[in-house]
């Protein structure tokens, strides 16, 4: 595990965040008009998997369980990914659920069977996993029972990974929706962490072998107020500062919604803040493919544009990482 963390946390490299659910790859399909087929789902997947020096800006790949059964020309994804170097990592919630008397928010599902399924993705070639709760904000949300039961789940979720040699993401996501203010994004941010960091200590759970995924610190898409990257940077940093032990090795972000451009300026802002006891990086899903995506359109003849739409965000992104991105980077694009 500590071999797998460091290469995870590899200089100017971040993670790739490709464990969408049948369902939610679906939707994003459908509003291109893309029909999500097993064969159309192993086909986008092994587009973004085979882009031409992916692994220049890609340490890990997540995957969803459909995905890790599946191949490119003969040869299973995860085998394939490792031989380019990027780590084959699995997604191994099984989505969320209503929480019960609590209107609006979920409870994380996937704990019944997981050390089963975790000596299955292992001996598939995973050496790494991830499980997200989802934490609304809104007039009395979250509630302490929410924050507590998913707390609960990622704890016994982490402590089963590593139990099986798998490093553990923890990824507690503060969701963006709402007219919520910065300051309130922190406070919540702050709270949610120091509850799930009590929850990992109580259930004796390495930290020095696991990796934090965090949303940034944001303000709501509806809040009237939206500060430039460099606030953004501040909040995030100084609300992980104050709950995130400085024994957790790693902190990657989620885009949760933002834009490409977007999470790649406020990650640059991000890294630009030294003395962090943490490596800082990204696991982007929708930030990193939602170009390739949108230039693929299901189409083998849009497979090079696409890719190179990829090869481009992940490059962004690393540069991000080390705070050295630029408007030229970004405008230094191959194919258009
Ligand atoms: P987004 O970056 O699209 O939020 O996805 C990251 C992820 O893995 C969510 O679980």
């Amino acid at each position: 595990m500590e071999s797998a963390v460091k290469a995870l946390l590899t200089p100017g490299k971040g993670l790739l965040a490709a464990d969408e659910s049948i369902g939610t790859i679906g939707k994003r399909f459908e509003a291109l008009g893309i029909a999500s087929t097993e064969e159309n789902r192993r086909a986008y997947r092994e587009l973004l998997f085979t882009t031409p020096g992916l692994a220049d800006h890609i340490s890990g790949a997540i995957l969803f369980d459909e995905t890790i059964r599946q191949s490119t020309g003969g040869e299973p994804f995860p085998r394939a990914l490792a031989r380019k170097g990027i780590i084959p990592g699995i997604k191994v919630d099984k989505g969320t659920a209503a929480l019960p008397f609590f209107e609006g928010e979920k409870v994380t599902q996937g704990l019944d069977g997981l050390r089963e399924r975790l000596a299955e993705y292992r001996q598939m070639g995973a050496r790494f996993t991830k499980w997200r709760a989802v934490i609304a904000v809104g007039d009395g949300l979250p509630t302490p029972a929410c924050i507590g039961a998913n707390a609960h789940a990622l704890a016994l979720f982490a402590a089963l990974s590593q139990e099986a040699g798998l490093v553990p993401i923890v990824e507690p996501e503060v969701l963006m929706d709402g007219d919520h203010t910065l300051a309130r994004c922190g406070e919540v941010t702050a709270g949610v962490l120091k509850t799930v960091f009590a929850a990992l200590f109580e259930h004796r759970v390495r930290l020095e072998t696991m990796l934090l995924k965090s949303n940034m610190v944001l303000p709501g898409k509806d809040c009237p107020q939206q500060p430039a990257a460099g606030e953004v940077a501040e909040a995030t940093i100084r609300c992980l500062r104050r709950v995130v032990p400085a024994a957790v090795p790693g902190i990657v972000f989620l885009s949760g919604g933002q834009t490409g451009v977007e999470a790649t300026q406020r990650l640059n802002a991000i890294c630009g803040i030294s003395g962090s006891p943490w490596i800082l990086s990204f696991s982007f899903g929708r930030a990193l493919q939602d170009d390739a995506l949108g230039a693929w359109r299901g189409l083998t003849a849009n497979a090079a544009a696409a890719q190179e739409a990829l090869r481009h965000r992940a490059s962004c992104n690393g540069l991000a990482v080390q705070g050295k991105h630029t408007a030229r980077a970004e405008r230094e694009r191959l194919i258009d």
